[in-house]
């Protein structure tokens, strides 16, 4: 791993940071799901190559619903084909080392990050198991009803019709995702959930997507005027990518989700709490300690037999004589206090 990553990651790691992990449609190429932008990033059906721009948008769903509907239940086949891959792998791993540290925000409606493990989950454009009614009658969202596989060609029918029909007011239900002429909002897509999120986050972690998006480039630039850590795994340069150049504490790793992914959640996920109960004889062993890793340190001998002798006047000259030291270590690696110590406090360490 580059050193520079690896030195950011360390920090988060170290702090017991917060992350968010915001990912698009590329964390789902690996799984064979096309992506909307890529080369391939068109599906077919029927005779016509459809643009998801095209397809995707209230206006068409008005217009011509039966031809949206087979363009989504195709679209749905293809990801219920899907498997969860490494890189979705990976994020659960991480959400299970860091527990209630840890927000996943996904553009991906493909729902391969819910059946992958992943539970703290925000699907800010929806999600391919759910249908709502289209005329917000008041049904609230209901499971995706199961229309057996379709390809490209299946045609739509009046017996499609009457599945897809709202079961409160008999007008369409419609797929539970957001459609390019929507606006965001907190109740179907947990907008302000997000960005909240984002607002707490030690690390954003951006994976596979390019940016084209309203609510991720916000959750992007959060994270940059807060100077937090700001990594983007993306083979190609993106908007993402160019935030984390120009950032002090942002990194582009340049490479698939797959591949990267597993090895950045190694760094950054706790294995364990570490305890360091051993040895410690001065504050600054406390200090180099907690620059190791530890997130507890346990002191005894020194200074406990310390506490031991002169009464109360003894004992709080034993604790002075160790928190005197400590400041005096953080003193001389530029902390102000036990946050701010972390693997940078070596001089020339960069892995
Ligand atoms: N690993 C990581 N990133 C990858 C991989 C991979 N294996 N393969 C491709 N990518 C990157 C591409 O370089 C590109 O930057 O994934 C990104 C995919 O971008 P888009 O196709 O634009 O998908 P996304 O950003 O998720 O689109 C956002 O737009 O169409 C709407 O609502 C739809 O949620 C979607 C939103």
């Amino acid at each position: 791993m580059e050193p520079r990553l690896k030195a950011l990651l360390d920090e988060v790691r170290a702090a017991r940071g917060t992350v968010l992990a915001l990912t698009g449609a590329g964390i789902s190429a690996e799984s064979g799901i096309p992506t909307f932008r890529g080369s391939e990033g068109y599906w077919v059906v029927g005779s016509r190559n459809y643009m998801p721009q095209e397809m995707a948008t209230k206006e068409m769903f008005d217009r011509r619903p039966d031809e949206v509907w087979r363009w989504y239940l195709y679209r749905f086949g293809v990801c219920k084909d899907a498997a969860p891959n490494a890189g979705h792998r990976a994020l659960v791993t991480l959400e299970e080392r860091l527990g209630d540290r840890f927000t996943l925000v996904t553009q991906n409606i493909d729902g391969l990050h819910r059946r992958a493990g992943s539970k703290r989950v925000f699907a800010i454009h929806g999600d391919a198991a759910w249908v709502r009614c289209a005329a917000e009658c008041g049904l609230g969202r209901v499971d995706q009803p199961d229309m057996g596989r379709r390809d490209a060609a299946t045609p739509f029918t009046a017996a499609d019709r009457k599945v897809l029909s709202c079961p409160r007011c008999g007008g369409w239900l419609r797929p539970h995702v957001l459609w390019f002429d929507e606006c965001y909002d907190e109740e179907n897509y947990a907008a302000d959930s997000a960005l909240r999120a984002a607002g707490a986050a030690d690390l954003v972690l951006v994976v596979g997507t390019s940016g084209a998006t309203n609510l991720p480039m916000q959750i992007g630039e959060i994270a940059f005027f807060r100077r937090v850590a700001l990594v983007d795994v993306n083979p190609e340069e993106n908007p993402f990518s160019e935030l984390a150049e120009r950032s002090p504490r942002g990194f582009h790793a340049r490479g698939s989700a797959c591949a990267l992914l597993p090895e950045i959640v190694e760094a950054v996920g706790d294995r364990c709490t570490v305890i360091l109960d051993s040895g410690i004889r001065r504050g600054s062993d406390i200090v180099k300690a907690l620059g190791l890793g530890a997130q507890m340190v346990l002191v005894g001998r020194a200074t406990l037999y310390g506490t031991a002798c002169g009464g109360q006047a003894g004992a709080a000259r034993a604790i002075k004589i160790l928190s005197d030291e400590m400041e005096r270590s953080f003193g001389y690696v530029g902390a102000r206090n036990v946050s701010e110590i972390g693997p940078h406090i070596f001089a020339g360490r960069s892995a």
